[in-house]
């Protein structure tokens, strides 16, 4: 559950959101939380010098989520999102246990999504091999309805491919195909999204699922669960200035810059060099 936050006194409502993940992917949730939620000002770090984490074991993704939490909380943040689903499902715990600012991660909102979402009760997720072998989307939606079956498949080769630019690509259709062969015979009427890549690979998904097939983008409901949790405390940000969102990265700010700029439209004016 979510700390009050009034006890702790440098952090008020005109204090930014910090949002973090291994590099450029979480800006996919950044977009959302900023249409959803304009008045709100963002601080992000994105983690260039030490992506990907999508295979990289429990132990040195919560040692990397701690190092950004504190760099974050030096911003005085007023909660923090998760927006790396790598870190999601293997640090998460460990730092709300350890914060008693409301951090909150992408698994349990796209897991909720799609448990409401299944007609069939069959549910797919393709994530990085991290991400599906930690079992928490899994987990999560048992836990939510245990009568769902769950089918998961690793897609590593995704990320490397949307970093490329090639989300439309016929080597990115011919990879999909493959990666998704299982998923489309189990009959899965819903299909999670669980990397922070992937929402921009939607045509190539929807085309190789066929149009039956729900895709879950957790980002929407990411930004809801923020916009809750800043209600509950009465943390909105109350201040009519105008916003300008901070960008930290740990590697090549320049790269990222022109990256951002295409991924948000615009609006990411600097973006700083933060060593981890
Ligand atoms: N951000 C990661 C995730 O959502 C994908 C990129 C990576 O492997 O670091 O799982």
């Amino acid at each position: 559950m979510p700390a009050v936050l009034s006890v702790m006194p440098t952090i008020d409502a005109n204090s930014p959101i910090g949002v973090f993940d291994s590099g450029l992917g979480g800006l996919t949730v950044v977009k959302q939380i900023i249409q959803f939620l304009p008045n709100e000002q963002i601080v992000y770090f994105g983690d260039t010098a030490r992506v990907p984490y999508g295979a990289k074991s429990a132990e040195t993704i919560i040692r990397y989520s701690r190092q950004i939490v504190g760099i974050l909380r030096k911003h005085r943040v007023k909660m923090i999102v998760v927006a790396c689903n790598t870190a999601s499902a293997l640090a998460l715990e460990v730092l709300c246990k350890e914060s008693r600012l409301p951090i909150i991660g992408v698994i349990g909102p796209g897991a909720t999504k799609a448990a409401r979402s299944t007609k069939r009760r069959k549910v797919g997720i393709i994530a990085t091999s991290s991400t599906v072998r930690s079992g928490a989307y899994a987990a999560r939606i048992r836990r939510l309805d245990k009568t769902i079956q769950v089918f998961s498949q690793p897609c590593p080769l995704f990320v490397p491919l949307v970093e490329e630019g090639w989300l439309d690509h016929e080597v990115t259709h011919t990879v999909a195909r493959e990666y998704l062969k299982a998923l489309k015979k189990s009959g899965v009427d819903t299909l999670i999204l669980g990397c922070t890549h992937y929402p921009l690979l939607k045509n190539v998904l929807h085309s190789v699922m066929g149009p039956k097939v729900m895709l879950i983008d957790s980002a929407e409901e990411v930004a809801a669960q923020v916009r809750r949790i800043l209600i509950e405390n009465q943390m909105l940000r109350t201040r009519l200035s105008p916003l300008s969102h901070k960008f930290l990265v740990s590697d090549e700010p320049q790269n990222f810059k022109r990256l951002a700029q295409r991924f948000l439209g615009g609006g990411v004016k600097e973006v700083h060099l933060c060593h981890v």
